[in-house]
């Protein structure tokens, strides 16, 4: 365990753009001054999912306003900041190099050092924020629209490890591509869950992907496949239209959140008994799904496992987690970024900062 960071330090302005979100952080040290969210989520609507051309786009046009909001926030001036920590990867490419310009530009309009830091790490680092330090080692499960990975953080600069991660949909895709198979609305989590609600979750049994003993030969113990699900979703919903039967969308809703839950929360408890862990983080947007916070609350209490769950607006993509994960790695006494790193779509996770 590392020693808790100051509650007040240099102020760090964090940039993530990885995906639909323009988030811009301004922290403190560990005390979080601002958090502003500008999503792109509406324009992707109409077809069905996050579209790259379009997020990017978004970012260009969201940048200068969210960093006035944000600096508005905090109340500060922007001059005032000590540092500038952005998004360098993994993410979308176009997203991501909107980012990393503008971050540039920013830290050299400034004057101010510029230091790059990984989104998943900082989903992690987060949590630094919400209670003041991070508690090391820890599993994290994180499960958003863009990713779905399970990590073993030792320290979250020096010692950060990908255990097993999707081979297919992300999870937050597999929500939102069951809903739309189902008629319902863009982004489908939230839609989903309220069906399920209402459902049977036994009435169907839908399948766990990679969970047979043969998938772990294969390496995949700690890894996830969302799209056998889906396919298995889709044909059940066909197969009950191609009988004249009308689609219990509550039901098939309920059947498809446990089989992701199931298995999720199924292999991030054993991710942490493995390796002798007693401690969890979940974050990303799926954090909000209701369900998966009630099964994996129940797994890890039986397991001896301390759960921690960030407050919503942590656990989505944001830029406050930038913050929070530059201002740990300065605290550490690491250089900034040299001037020539770029965008990386899949930057490795065990590269906390560049
Ligand atoms: O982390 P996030 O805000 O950003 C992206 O991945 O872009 O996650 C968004 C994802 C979407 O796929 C959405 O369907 C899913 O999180 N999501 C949920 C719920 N709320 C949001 N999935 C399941 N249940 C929810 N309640
Ligand atoms: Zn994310």
């Amino acid at each position: 365990m590392t020693e808790p960071p100051p509650t007040t330090g240099p102020l760090v302005l964090g940039i993530e753009t990885s995906c639909d979100e323009t988030g811009i952080g301004i922290v403190s040290g560990s005390r979080l001054l601002a958090n502003t969210v500008s999503s792109s989520m509406d324009d992707h609507v109409r077809f069905g999912g996050v579209v790259p051309e379009v997020a990017s786009r978004a970012h260009l046009e969201a940048f200068v306003p969210a960093i006035r909001e944000a600096c508005h926030e905090a109340g500060i001036d922007v001059s005032d900041v000590d540092a500038v920590a952005v998004t360098s990867g993994p993410g979308l490419a176009g997203a991501l190099m909107v980012g990393v310009a503008g971050a540039k530009g920013l830290a050299a309009a400034l004057g101010k050092p510029l230091y790059a830091v990984n989104h998943l790490a900082a989903h992690v680092a987060v949590d630094i924020l919400d209670r003041g330090r991070i508690e090391t080692p820890t599993i994290a499960l994180l499960v958003s629209g863009g990713h779905t990975e399970i990590l073993r953080v030792g320290d979250i600069v020096d010692d950060v490890e990908l255990l097993g991660q999707t081979i297919d949909d992300a999870a937050g895709e597999a929500f939102d591509k069951v809903a739309r198979l189902l008629g319902l609305a863009y982004p489908g989590g939230p839609q989903i869950s309220a069906e399920a609600a209402d459902g049977d979750r036994t009435a169907i049994t839908y399948p766990r992907g990679l969970s047979r003993p043969k998938d772990d030969a294969k390496g995949h113990r700690y890894n996830f496949s969302f799209s056998g699900l889906k396919t298995s979703v889709a044909r059940s919903v066909e197969s009950a239209r191609a009988g004249g039967d009308d689609v219990h969308v509550p039901d098939v809703a309920a059947g498809f959140e446990e089989a992701v839950v199931d298995v999720l929360t199924y292999k991030a408890v054993r991710a942490c008994t493995d390796h002798g862990i007693d401690r969890m983080l979940l974050g990303g947007g799926v954090a909000a799904n209701a369900r998966l916070r009630e099964v994996l609350a129940d797994r890890c209490a039986e397991a001896d496992i301390d759960l921690r769950i960030p407050p919503i607006p942590l656990c989505t993509d944001n830029g406050a987690m930038i913050a929070a994960l530059g201002a740990e790695v300065i605290r550490r006494g690491h250089p900034p970024a040299g001037p020539d790193f770029g965008a990386d779509s899949s930057l490795s996770v065990d590269t906390v900062f560049v």
